[in-house]
């Protein structure tokens, strides 16, 4: 496959400009994720009962389940207004000082992969999600005077695909962590039906469950199939998308019937070779096929641990019985 479906370009225009417009705007719809939905809804009432700001969020988990989503909602549902950054985007003080001090009273801050930010800036953070104040230094040396000014009470909503590499501090700092699963094939399968509502596709019940199963319990990856579906059914067909067209389709993307695409088998198949199916570390792993340990734990590593076919041991991983089982090859454990 000459293109990577899990990991696009970095910057893609027209990808990104389809995910804002298929983003749901309130929590009624936002697909699935029952338990943070419902605790969600549930805070920002009581939030909006008392006329506070809500406590600070802190979003985790792998890369396309709605973490950006539910951010942006949470201020819609707030009625709030949001500014957005990213931890590497903040790299001096004045960056931050400079965010903080434009908020207005219940504002959302939201900050993606918050677990990147540089950690001089996470200390003028923690008085600011603390006590609503920044320490800010004026003049160097001898003569320079620290001034404490007060900020607004505002909401910050952090999200992070690895909240491990969160310092315990920060993490501390969150009133509210929720950890955003992987979606069920139905839940992806509403997702799919949406979203060709909106880009004007034609579906059937059956193709959007096709898509719905290979894709990874991940909506962005659904998202992603649906539109290389619509695009093959334009060349290969009539424009209808039909159960056949869909399946040819992702079978020519290299996704299998469980969405494994190329780098699965071979993380998969590397264990199996060339590691004789013994344990292996993730950093080797990721050596040999090439990857960084990065993309392999947050990327790659959630669905096939989740649907069983990889294993972590506290000496490296191993493919499981059935992994080996739906490569076809025999299993000698
Ligand atoms: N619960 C949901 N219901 C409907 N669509 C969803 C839902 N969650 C995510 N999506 C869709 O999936 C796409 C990706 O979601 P989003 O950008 O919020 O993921 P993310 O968790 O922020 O990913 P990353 O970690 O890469 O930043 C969005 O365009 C949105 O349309
Ligand atoms: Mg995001």
């Amino acid at each position: 496959m000459d293109e990577n479906l899990l990991i696009p370009k970095v910057h893609d225009i027209d990808e990104e400009m389809t995910e804002v417009s298929l983003r749901p705007k309130l929590l009624k719809d936002y697909i699935g994720q029952t338990k943070v939905k419902e605790s969600m809804k549930i805070y920002i009432e009581a939030a909006k009962k008392r006329g506070e700001a809500l406590d600070h969020v802190l979003l985790y988990g792998p890369p396309g389940l709605g973490k950006t989503t539910l951010s942006n909602i949470i201020a819609n549902e707030l009625g709030s207004n949001i500014k957005i950054t990213s931890g590497p985007a903040i790299e001096r003080p004045g960056d931050l000082a400079a965010l903080l001090t434009n908020l207005q009273e219940n504002d959302v801050l939201f900050i993606d992969e918050i677990h990147r930010m540089n950690k001089s800036i996470e200390e003028i953070l923690y008085p600011a999600l603390e006590d609503f104040c920044l320490d800010i230094i004026i003049g160097k040396g001898p003569t320079a005077k620290s001034i404490r000014l007060d900020l607004p009470k505002f909401t910050l909503v952090g999200a992070t695909t690895r909240v491990g590499s969160l310092s315990t501090p920060l993490r501390d700092r969150f009133g509210i962590v929720s950890k955003l699963e992987l979606y069920s094939e139905k839940d992806l399968s509403t997702i799919v039906e949406r979203s060709s509502m909106i880009l004007g596709i034609d579906i059937d019940k059956e193709s959007a469950l096709e898509i719905a199963k290979r894709s990874r319990g991940t909506p962005r990856i659904a998202n992603r199939l649906l539109k290389r579906v619509r695009d093959y059914a334009a060349v290969l067909g009539n424009g209808e998308l039909s159960l056949e067209i869909t399946k040819m389709a992702l079978d020519r993307l290299d996704i299998d019937d469980l969405g494994l695409d190329n780098t699965d088998r071979k993380i998969l198949e590397t264990i199996i070779y060339k590691y004789s199916g013994k344990a292996v570390g993730v950093e080797t792993l990721a050596a040999t096929i090439n990857e960084e340990v990065e993309t392999i734990e947050d990327v790659y590593e959630p669905y096939l641990m989740q649907i069983g076919f990889l294993a972590r041991t506290p000496r490296g991983r191993v493919v499981t019985p059935s992994g080996y089982e739906h490569l076809g090859i025999k299993y000698e454990g």
